[in-house]
């Protein structure tokens, strides 16, 4: 792709409030003289708005504020003015109902933040699962030069003798108390040698996969996904992205030149070949839709179909994300893909340079940790979409997640009608369950949960776990953490609160599932299938007020990445009316 800057010097959009004598940019230009800015630093420079989405409660963050004071040292060295600014962070382990819920209005918020102020540029700092997407969205609808920075993953836990991934160990030691092989004092223990430094979840969980996302989309200086959020590299990584964001404003460099079909597609093929994350499916989707590039369910089928698992990471594989950076981390799995003809080499990075400029030196220091394509972790990664009766809109898995033996199966279905229900039913050794059921979860979706929420590997129950089983097949319209696993049927869609048929199964109905030819069938007659949808009634109870109301009401469905339908598209960043 080729990419002509714009010439320099210009006036910049942050001259609207701080350029010339009027009494309005005096307005502007005075009260910020109250920080102490020198008069010269409004003359006409890059304003680099740092969004920073530190919060004590989000955790995975909280050491942006140090990364921040790294990425103005850069913007200084470049010649720019960096204005530190803090933005909604959607925390994934603090929000309620769920962080998925607050996505689209943290996008909002920030689209706004950006819109109606005095930046040139953004330096998206973020880490968390919600906070890489809702920011990218959020700089694609204004289309301002962006680049993002992310906080890094936490250092290895490690747990007598074993390595300790974030959120996939969790689930482990919650089934073996659940099942009486773990004491609740070496539960506690376990769980704080989790979380041993700041950052990130190191699994390839979600926030791992959308920090190699905004990589593998050109978005993020090459090598940021897998830096540590304590190691030093991390913050040379952060004041290198504070000088380069001067010299994209400088040329005008916007995400609508970056984040092109093209790098929508390699993407989807990095989401694959890492074991990706089935969040990343909504978030590209919405980011997509932002920028204005159709991208569909489809595409995530056809581009990551045939492409190879080769990194070895929890929670498909063994490491962890401190090992994927010590063998060569993100830009050797893209060169492995370039190699392979799997890869678009001349997409374009927030460096200037292509994809393909950025990674062709690199080396692999560790061919277990980051496999040979003829030696994978799975085959067929990336993401299966299924469709069928049960899911006419679609529904995804993971297959390097999942287990073979079930990836074809018929079973009877055992259904819980919400999350509430679900948490009532699973425990009683009297219900009707063995390990050849799907167990079927309903109103968890972007309506129904409100919000999607991360419930999708339902745990399963005591008397089956007893018997050593870990997974069976279970669907829903809910999600799943990137740090999760099983045969897990997510997404599906319409979802059950919009009136898909998930909302019609129920118990002892015959679901088939087919995962090579994806497939995901209703065993019912058609007619009795309508017969059950034309008598369908919605959730009642639902919320009248509030962001709730505004949710329920403008939410799309997951196969179009769950946006506002009100919030599709790039509004730009023209400079508004001066009201003063
Ligand atoms: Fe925040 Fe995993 S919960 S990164």
């Amino acid at each position: 792709m080729t990419f002509t800057p714009a010439p320099w010097p210009r006036r910049l959009r942050s001259q609207e409030w701080y350029g010339g004598t009027s009494r309005d940019v005096i307005y502007h230009r005075g009260w910020m003289k109250n920080q102490g800015y020198p008069h010269d630093l409004f003359d006409g420079r890059p304003i680099i708005g740092i969004l920073n989405t530190w919060s004590d409660l989000t955790p995975c963050n909280g050491h942006l504020r140090e990364l921040a004071e790294k990425v103005k040292a850069g913007v200084w060295e470049a010649g720019g003015f960096p204005v530190e600014v803090p933005v909604f962070s959607a925390s994934e382990n603090t929000f309620r109902p769920s962080a998925m819920m607050f996505r689209n209005l943290a996008a909002l918020a920030i689209e706004e933040t950006i819109r109606g102020q005095p930046m040139d540029g953004a330096v998206l700092l973020v880490g968390c699962d919600k906070t890489t997407p809702s920011l990218i969205m959020a700089a694609a609808s204004c289309d301002i030069p962006s680049i993002v920075v992310t906080g890094g993953p936490m250092l290895n836990g490690h747990f007598r003798g074993e390595r300790v991934g974030s959120g996939t160990h969790l689930w482990r030691f919650s089934e073996a108390v659940k099942a009486g092989a773990m004491s609740q004092d070496d539960f506690l223990e376990a769980e704080a040698s989790m979380s041993r430094s700041s950052g990130t979840c190191n699994t390839m969980g979600t926030a791992s996969t959308m920090a190699s996302m905004a990589e593998a989309l050109g978005m993020a200086l090459s090598g940021n996904a897998a830096i540590p959020a304590v190691d030093s590299r991390r913050r040379v990584m952060a004041q290198m992205s504070g000088r380069r964001i001067v010299q994209m404003v400088k040329d005008d460099l916007k995400p609508s030149d970056i984040m092109t079909r093209e790098a929508f597609e390699n993407a989807i093929r990095v989401n694959g070949a890492i074991g990706g994350s089935t969040n990343a499916v909504v978030h590209l989707l919405a980011m997509a839709g932002r920028v204005g590039v159709d991208v569909t369910l489809e595409d995530w089928d056809r581009c990551g179909r045939d492409v190879a698992t080769i990194v070895n990471l929890m929670p498909s594989g063994a490491y962890l994300m401190e090992e994927f950076f010590y063998a060569g981390g993100l830009p050797v799995v893209i060169k492995r893909l370039a190699e392979a003809g799997q890869l678009h080499r001349d997409a374009l990075t927030v460096s200037g340079q292509t994809i393909w400029d950025e990674v062709r030196d690199v080396v692999n220091w560790n061919e277990d940790v980051i496999r040979p394509v003829k030696n994978p972790l799975t085959p067929q990664g990336g993401i299966a979409v299924l469709k069928g009766n049960l899911a006419p809109r679609g529904a995804v898995l993971k297959p390097s997640a999942a287990s073979p033996h079930l990836l074809v199966h018929r079973g009877r279905a055992v259904v819980f009608e919400d999350i509430d229900d679900y948490k009532a039913k699973i425990n009683d050794e009297a219900l009707d369950i063995d390990e050849t059921c799907v167990m079927v979860l309903k109103n968890c979706g972007p309506k129904g949960y409100p919000g999607m929420a991360e419930v999708g590997n339902m745990g399963l129950p005591p008397k089956v776990l007893r018997r050593g089983i870990t997974d069976m097949v279970r669907i829903s319209d809910a999600r799943m953490s990137g740090t999760a696993y099983g045969t897990v049927v997510l997404h599906t869609s319409p979802e059950a609160a919009a009136g898909g048929p998930l909302a019609v199964v129920r118990d002892g109905d015959m679901i088939e599932m087919d995962v090579p030819n994806r497939r995901l069938h209703l065993d019912i007659p058609e007619a009795e299938l309508m017969a059950r949808l034309a008598a369908w009634q919605p959730l009642p109870d639902q919320p009248t007020s509030g962001y709730a109301f505004l949710h329920q009401a403008h939410v799309m469905g997951a196969d179009t990445g769950a946006d506002m339908d009100f919030l599709v598209g790039c509004r730009g960043n023209a400079v508004g009316k001066d009201s003063h």
